[in-house]
This record gives C-alpha cells, sequence and structure tokens, in this order.
C-alpha cells in the first residue's frame, strides 16, 4: 500500500534525470537533507552516476575544491563547516573486510557522514545504510538516468520526507 501524499515519513523517492546537471541537482537536495552521522550507499553499474551525485551534494553544500573519484584511494575526505564527508569507493575491493583491514571502519558509526559507492563489495561487513541510492540507465531510446532513493532508516525516512516528491 501506498503512503497518504501528505505523509511526513517517505520511504522511497524516484527521479528521472535527464542529464548530468540533474544528478548532481538531486545530489545536493540530498545534501540538505542529511543529518550527521547518516550512512548513504550508491548503488549502479559502472559510469551510472554515483560519483556525480557526491559532487553535486558535496558542491551544494558549499565545498569548492576537487572531487574526485576515491577509485584507487578507496576513500577522499572533505570537511565542510566542521562536518566531516567520507567518500568511498569500492569497486577495487578484493574481499569484502580488505576495507576494515585498511582501518576505514573507525570512521562509520560517529559523526560524520559516509557516502559509499559499490558498497556490494563489502556485503556482510558494512554498518546498515540510512538511505540507499539506486542510479540506472533507462531502457533506450530514453537518455539520462533513473534514480530510486530508498530509507533504510528512521534517519533515512526523514531525510527522505524533506525532499521534492
Ligand atoms: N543524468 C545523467 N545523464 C547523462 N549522463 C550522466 C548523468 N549523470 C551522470 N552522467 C555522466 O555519467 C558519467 C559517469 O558518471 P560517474 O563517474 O558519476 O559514474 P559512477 O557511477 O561514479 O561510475 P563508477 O562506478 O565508475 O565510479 C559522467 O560522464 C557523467 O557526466
Ligand atoms: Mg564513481
Amino acid at each position: 500500500m501506498h503512503a497518504p501524499s501528505s505523509s511526513v515519513s517517505r520511504t522511497s523517492v524516484s527521479r528521472s534525470l535527464p542529464d548530468e546537471a540533474a544528478t548532481a541537482a538531486l545530489g545536493a537536495e540530498l545534501g540538505r537533507a542529511l543529518e550527521p552521522g547518516m550512512n548513504i550507499y550508491l548503488y549502479g553499474e559502472l559510469g551510472s552516476g554515483k560519483t556525480t551525485l557526491v559532487r553535486g551534494l558535496l558542491r551544494g553544500l558549499g565545498y569548492t575544491g576537487k572531487v574526485k573519484s576515491p577509485t584507487y584511494t578507496l576513500v577522499e575526505l572533505y570537511e565542510i563547516s566542521r562536518l566531516y564527508f567520507y567518500h568511498f569507493d569500492f569497486y577495487r575491493l578484493e574481499h569484502p573486510k580488505d576495507w576494515i583491514d585498511a582501518g576505514l571502519l573507525e570512521h562509520f558509526g560517529g559523526v560524520a557522514i559516509c557516502l559509499v559507492e559499490w558498497p556490494q563489495n563489502a556485503q556482510g561487513t558494512l554498518p546498515p545504510a540510512d538511505v540507499e541510492v539506486h542510479l540506472a540507465l533507462p531502457v533506450a531510446p530514453a537518455t539520462g538516468r533513473d534514480a530510486l532513493l530508498t530509507a533504510a532508516s528512521d534517519a533515512g525516512r526523514r531525510c527522505l520526507s524533506v525532499l521534492r516528491r
């Protein structure tokens, strides 16, 4: 059953994103709705727009520096208004627990916001998500991307409730 449209608590939001700017704008919107300590996991095949969304999120919060893909570094750290954002990319993870062996678990569970690309590669070892973002290429001849955001916690539901319909 669908929740009534007036419902404050929302468990999912879907969007079609016609171009790169739309992906970045969704990231910016999500960024404004985040609470400290949230975990955002981003799913979608290679080139589906995960890094673009994270870049839009960070830029939307005022970060003006470079936002590069952490594919080779596993994680990049950003500090915005005294809040830490850890941007992970587990594409190159060989074993799910390699990131823990690398000492990265300490970034979770505090006030920092963790944004994770390819979380499925760390399956079984990651703390639970608050919001999952799924990005996909639409069926041809449509272009752009389709986004589905789902909440997986109370904080996630509060977050999605703030997004435009
Ligand atoms: N809505 C959109 N429509 C068309 N192109 C888009 C859209 N969003 C992002 N792109 C483009 O998709 C390309 C890949 O984006 P991006 O690097 O963010 O993907 P990714 O999901 O992070 O990939 P990877 O899994 O390799 O890290 C970029 O060239 C970007 O401009
Ligand atoms: Mg990426």
